[in-house]
Formats: structure tokens, C-alpha cells, sequence
């Protein structure tokens, strides 16, 4: 950046419009996207302690296009479902093919206003294609761009964008161009460090002329691992650079807490912050510390299984969810860990006032004892069905066979043939007039052809 271009940025307060159903990220301390453990509940628990926006986990287009929008009747909340890719009925599981898959679920109430939706591509059509399906339930999409995974970046999503700036722009003009106009809500980017300052002044200054209201930047480079040390000595620019073309700049990265993140914001002039891993293992980092602080861990899990519960988030996500809200050296974690369903986690956690909301919610997703044993005998009724169907075709089959026998058998026999009731009319031949066709057919030399043959 220039001399000058730094006094314009110190001086000129530019601002991206942010369109009517959008949401400012400035002032913000944020949930960060993350696959899994950004699910639902999780972000509830977030907006609970005091989040003031909350990133879905990164959803792939390939996967959310196709998908259908409902509302849950059980628990009011807006599902994105598709039917399993190649679901065949198996007999293990003769109900595959009906089964819907959930690509992402969100919270129409709790989540109104605060909820950015996180897109993986690599393509311009297919970023619009998705997010013009969600669009209108969410404050804003978000692209990933800093994604470090194999599964992301081999299919050129991700951190790979980061070497493709040209089709990274692409891709956030075209959502620009027509998710905002249409849906009045805003896009934005979250990147990594490149290897210099250069590098990276030249990325964020391309991808802040593309109309994005929002930039995040995760102060990693794409190689480095969660557990090195962050680098901060490139945000002050990246800041500046934002803040030049009005765009709201977000610091990810090594961010403890609520406190953390808005001292850090102030220290290097960005407009909040964004947590993912202190939130992970405890969501009451968002609280401030003059509001209370960090809650401990038991009354957290306890709003996270009732949250879980609501809306009926996934029992194996939950559990996974648990094993980081629980502390390692908690003897009642491996009780956790055996336990099949929601009440039993209740009951084992001790969550007593739970237990009747569990039992309920067990039913719903078919994992209560009850629930599992009605499962069980359907599909034991089904394979017997199917087994039944599978020999009733077998002896037809058979029984054709024998018919078909006889009926050969008698015809290469008139004798026998003449006496059985079922057999069909015949015509009687005189003497000369079969030419024998039949009866080589039937494996019968021409010599024994009889004087009337019968066909
Ligand atoms: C479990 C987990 C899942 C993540 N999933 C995503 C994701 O879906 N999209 C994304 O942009 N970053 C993802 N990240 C990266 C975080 O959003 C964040 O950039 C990174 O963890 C650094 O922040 P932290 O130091 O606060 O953890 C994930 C991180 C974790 C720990």
C-alpha cells in the first residue's frame, strides 16, 4: 500500500451498502465455520452465550443443489433435504431409498438475522445455483477459501482458490451479481495468509473490488497447522487494505474469547473477530467477562443437549459434540460414550429433568429401546416378505417347468397323452401329412414318426 492509499484509509470512512436483509460484521464477535462441530445445537449454544453471528459449517454446492426445503412439523426448524445418492433398497436396509439425507438445517427464529451460510465451491453457476436456494433464510454466504483439507482443495475449493484468485473473484462477482440484488443479502470471503505481504495485499485488494461486504482473515498460511503459533504481522495491512474499499474486516486465528477478540480488533484497527476452536470446547468464550465469563462445563452441556434435543440434531453428531464439551479427565464420559440414545445420556450425565424430553425425541428418531425393537421386527418382516415373494416364484417357476416337461413328454407319447383331460386339443394328421419337423424336434428319429401323428 502506498503512502497516500494509507492516509485515504486512515481518513475515508467507505462503507460496502449492506443490502437490506444483510448483517454488518463490524462491532462483531463471530462463530467461526466449522464442519461438525458447527452443526445446529452448537451454534445455538453460541447465539445463547452471547455470539452475535454464527457461521454454518462449510456446505458444498454439489450437495446442497438438489436438495428440497421444509420445515420440520416436530420441531419447527427449515430442513434442506435430498434423497441418498444410489439408494437401493438393501436387506440390511430395505428403507435406503427413503430415507432423506440432511445437507443443513437452521433455526428460522433463533437463527433470524445471524446466520451466515458457508458455500465450498469452485464454480461460479454452481456458488449461485446453491446459494440462491438458501439465500432467503440466511443473514448472508460466505465462501470458503481457506479450507486446507484434501477434500476441499482436490476439488479446487477451499485454500486452492487462494492460487486461482482469478476464478476465487469469479465466483464472489457472480454470487454479487445476483444472490445480493435478489435476496438483499450480503457475500463475503474467508482467506488465509499468503507466504508474503505482497502476495497477500494483491489477493485481498482483487477480492475487495468484487462487492463483498465482508472479508475474514485466518492469520494461518495454507500449510500451517492449527497448533502453530498464529502470524498477525501481515492484519494490519489486510485491515487497511479492507477498510480502503469499505469492506468489514474480521481476525481469526488463536482468539480465546469475546474479550480477546475485541481487544485484538482495537490493537490492529479490524471490525471484530471470529472464534472456532476456544468455542468449540466452550461456547461461554462469547460471553464477556463483566457478564459472567466462562460458564463451567456442566450447566453448558446441559443447554447443549437441550438445544441437541429441540431439533433434533443427530444423536452420533451429539455424542461427538459432547466428547469436546466434557473434560477428558471426566469419569462420567465413558458412561457417555456407551449410551445408545438421549435418555440414556441424560441418565448418565445426570441430567434427571432431561429424561422426559429425551424419551420423546428418542421416539422421533427411532432411537429408542421401542423404537429399535419395531425397527427391528419391520425388518426382519420385510426380508421374511421378500424371501416369501422369492419362493413363491421359485415354485412357479418349477411348476412351469414340470408342465412344460409333461406337455413335451406326452407329445413324444400319444398313448399317454390321449387319456389326460388338460391336455389341448390336438390335430389328427393322416398318415403322410406331418413332415416330421416335430419329431426331430422332440428328439424322436423320423423312423418311429407313427402313421397319425399328433402336434
Ligand atoms: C472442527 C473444525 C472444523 C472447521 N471447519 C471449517 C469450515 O467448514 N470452513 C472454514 O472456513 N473453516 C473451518 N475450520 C477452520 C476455522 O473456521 C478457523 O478458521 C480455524 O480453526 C482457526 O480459528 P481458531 O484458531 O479459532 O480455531 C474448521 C476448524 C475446526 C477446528
Amino acid at each position: 500500500m502506498t503512502a497516500s492509499e494509507g492516509a485515504a484509509a486512515a481518513t475515508v470512512k467507505l462503507k460496502v451498502p449492506i443490502p437490506a436483509n444483510g448483517v454488518d460484521y463490524r462491532g462483531k464477535v463471530v462463530l467461526a465455520p466449522m464442519v461438525r462441530s458447527g452443526e445446529l445445537p452448537s451454534r445455538l449454544l453460541a447465539l445463547h452465550y452471547g455470539a452475535d453471528l454464527v457461521w454454518g459449517p462449510e456446505t458444498v454446492d454439489h450437495a446442497m443443489i438438489g436438495t428440497t426445503r421444509s420445515v420440520n412439523p416436530s420441531t419447527g426448524m427449515v430442513e434442506y433435504t435430498k434423497p441418498p445418492p444410489n439408494a437401493q433398497p438393501s436387506k440390511k436396509n430395505p428403507e435406503a431409498h427413503k430415507t432423506p439425507q440432511l445437507i443443513y438445517r437452521l433455526d428460522p427464529v433463533r437463527e433470524r438475522g445471524r446466520l451466515i451460510f458457508q458455500i465450498g465451491t469452485s464454480d461460479p453457476d454452481r456458488a449461485v445455483a446453491a446459494a440462491r436456494l438458501v439465500a432467503a433464510d440466511v443473514a448472508g454466504i460466505d465462501v470458503n477459501a481457506g479450507c486446507p483439507k484434501p477434500f476441499s482443495t482436490s476439488g479446487g475449493m477451499g485454500a486452492a482458490l487462494l492460487k486461482t484468485p482469478d476464478k476465487l473473484c469469479a465466483i464472489l462477482r457472480a454470487l454479487v451479481g445476483s444472490i445480493v440484488p435478489e435476496f438483499q443479502v450480503g457475500v463475503s470471503v474467508k482467506i488465509r495468509l499468503l507466504e508474503t505481504p505482497a502476495e497477500t495485499e494483491s489477493l485481498v485488494r482483487a477480492l475487495c473490488q468484487t462487492g463483498i461486504t465482508g472479508l475474514t482473515i485466518h492469520c494461518r498460511t495454507a500449510p500451517m497447522r492449527k497448533t502453530e503459533p498464529v502470524k498477525r504481522e501481515q492484519l494490519k495491512m489486510i485491515v487497511d487494505v479492507c477498510h480502503m474499499h469499505g469492506v468489514a474486516c474480521l481476525i481469526n486465528g488463536d482468539v480465546a474469547g469475546r474479550d480477546e477478540g475485541m481487544q485484538l480488533a482495537r490493537e490492529y484497527g479490524a471490525d471484530g473477530a471470529m472464534i472456532a476452536t476456544a468455542a468449540e470446547r466452550n461456547s461461554s468464550c462469547f460471553r464477556a467477562a463483566e457478564h459472567g465469563g466462562m460458564a463451567d462445563w456442566r450447566e453448558l452441556v446441559e443447554h447443549y443437549l437441550r438445544f441437541a434435543m429441540e431439533v433434533d440434531n443427530k444423536f452420533g453428531n451429539t455424542k461427538y459434540q459432547l466428547n469436546i464439551l466434557i473434560p477428558g479427565r471426566e469419569p462420567l464420559l465413558k458412561k457417555m460414550h456407551t449410551a445408545p440414545n438421549y435418555v440414556a445420556v441424560c441418565e448418565a450425565l445426570g441430567y434427571n429433568s432431561l429424561v422426559d424430553q429425551a424419551r420423546v425425541v428418542d421416539e422421533r428418531l427411532s432411537i429408542s429401546p421401542e423404537a429399535k425393537a419395531r425397527k427391528k421386527a419391520a425388518k426382519e418382516a420385510a426380508i421374511k416378505e421378500k424371501d416369501r415373494q422369492q419362493q413363491l416364484l421359485q415354485n412357479q417357476e418349477m411348476k412351469q417347468q414340470q408342465q412344460s416337461n409333461k406337455r413335451k413328454f406326452s407329445d413324444s407319447s400319444p398313448t399317454l397323452r390321449s387319456t389326460s383331460p388338460l391336455s389341448p386339443p390336438r390335430k389328427v394328421l393322416a398318415e403322410g401329412e406331418g413332415n416330421g419337423n416335430c419329431n426331430v424336434a422332440f428328439g424322436v428319429s423320423s423312423q418311429a414318426t407313427p402313421s397319425a401323428t399328433l402336434v
